[in-house]
């Protein structure tokens, strides 16, 4: 029997995205029997008045496993189960389209959808986990990760030049979210003095002692932290509200608010760079590819396994699945026990607490 396989890239875009369409697509393909449908602009392609779609073959993703972002396009705004009027829309497109399955590649949030959409309208999904923020539950490492983090780890070390030079405390701001695990791992690599994470509220006092201790010495202080990273007592920086998205906060912002609360206390001049969305572009690492590739290809097994309702995971480095229903709109946050937090602790990195 034949099957027809729609696939969707939502939320923000990722290094991995096209790999992943790539590995699905070739491996439906080379299977045999099955029609491989692209949906544009992620769940947004679906809310029209007609479908936006197009069919994928062999050379249409050929030649993209190292390109970033997505040749089918996605959106981080667009929410199928907005209103009556947008799901039936949705449903009315879904029958036209007459979907065997969709291969939703997103984060927490495009999941919940996918679940959501499900329970709605009874249309199967397989997901595939992807952020930068690596911040799926039960998903260790998801793809776009590991490319986010080199990005972040160049910038640390490209910024230690001039922090050097003039004597200045640097602060680099990553995104992530409300997860610290990119801000960690790239200052980790990256060789920050100081690390700040969403999951460990920071004390002014204790990051300026620990800067005046490396004004005597080094002369210069490299300050890593998340977007949603905030001091003992405050809230997180919120940058803009798009209301009507299904994840309406936009953080950004932190590394001025730090800059301020620190500078009035040290002689050094105290400069900040947000990286911004450096950090999602660009090519994916060989880790990424490969990831991607591993998540895509066992996507599509799930598919011709009829294996629904079920995401791609990875668990000590085996590939394994998950109901979507367990990873929607949850965070896999930082423990501050984590063996990373301690090690950073015993090799003199300050937490900020
Ligand atoms: O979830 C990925 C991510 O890049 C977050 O790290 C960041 O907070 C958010 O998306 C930014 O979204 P936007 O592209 O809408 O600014």
């Amino acid at each position: 029997m034949s099957l027809r396989v729609g696939i969707l890239t939502g939320g923000g875009d990722c290094p991995g995205l096209n790999a992943v369409i790539r590995a699905v697509t070739k491996s439906l393909i080379h299977h045999g029997q099955c029609e491989v449908i692209g949906i544009q602009d992620g769940f947004d392609g679906l809310m029209g008045e007609t479908p936006r779609v197009r069919a994928l073959d062999w050379r249409e993703v050929s030649g993209i496993l190292h390109i970033g972002g997505t040749i089918l396009g996605t959106s981080n705004s667009a929410n199928p189960l907005k209103n009556q009027t947008t799901l039936a829309r949705v449903a009315r497109n879904l029958t036209v389209l007459a979907l065997d399955v969709i291969v939703v590649i997103g984060g927490d949030g495009t999941m919940s959808l996918a679940h959501g959409l499900t329970e709605a309208t009874g249309v199967h999904c397989v997901g595939v986990p992807k952020t930068i923020d690596n911040d799926i539950a039960h998903c260790e490492h998801s793809f776009g990760f590991d490319t986010a983090v080199a990005t972040a780890t160049e910038a640390l070390r490209r910024i230690e030049s001039t922090a050097s030079s003039h004597h200045r405390v640097m602060i680099v701001e990553t995104m992530g979210r409300r997860a610290g695990w990119l801000a960690l791992e790239s200052g980790i690599a990256g060789a920050a003095d100081v690390i700040l994470l969403p999951e460990i509220d920071y004390s002014v006092d204790t990051i300026v002692r620990h800067c005046r201790q490396r004004e005597q010495r080094q002369r210069y202080t490299i300050i890593c932290m998340g977007e949603g990273a905030k001091a003992q007592g405050a809230s997180m920086t919120v940058h803009e509200r798009v209301e009507g998205s299904p994840d309406p906060v936009r953080l950004g912002g932190v590394g001025h608010v730090l800059r301020l609360q620190l500078q009035p206390h040290l002689k050094s001049e105290v400069r900040t760079t947000v990286l911004g969305h450096v950090q999602r572009g660009g090519e994916p690492t060989p880790f990424d590819r490969i990831l991607a590739t591993r998540f895509g290809h066992r996507a599509a097994q799930l598919v011709l396994q009829r294996k629904f309702g079920r995401m791609v995971t990875l668990r000590g480095a085996r590939l394994a699945s998950v109901p979507i229903a367990d990873v929607a709109n949850i965070q896999r946050l930082v423990s501050p026990a984590h063996e990373l937090v301690k090690m950073a602790r015993d090799i003199g990195v300050c937490l900020g607490d």
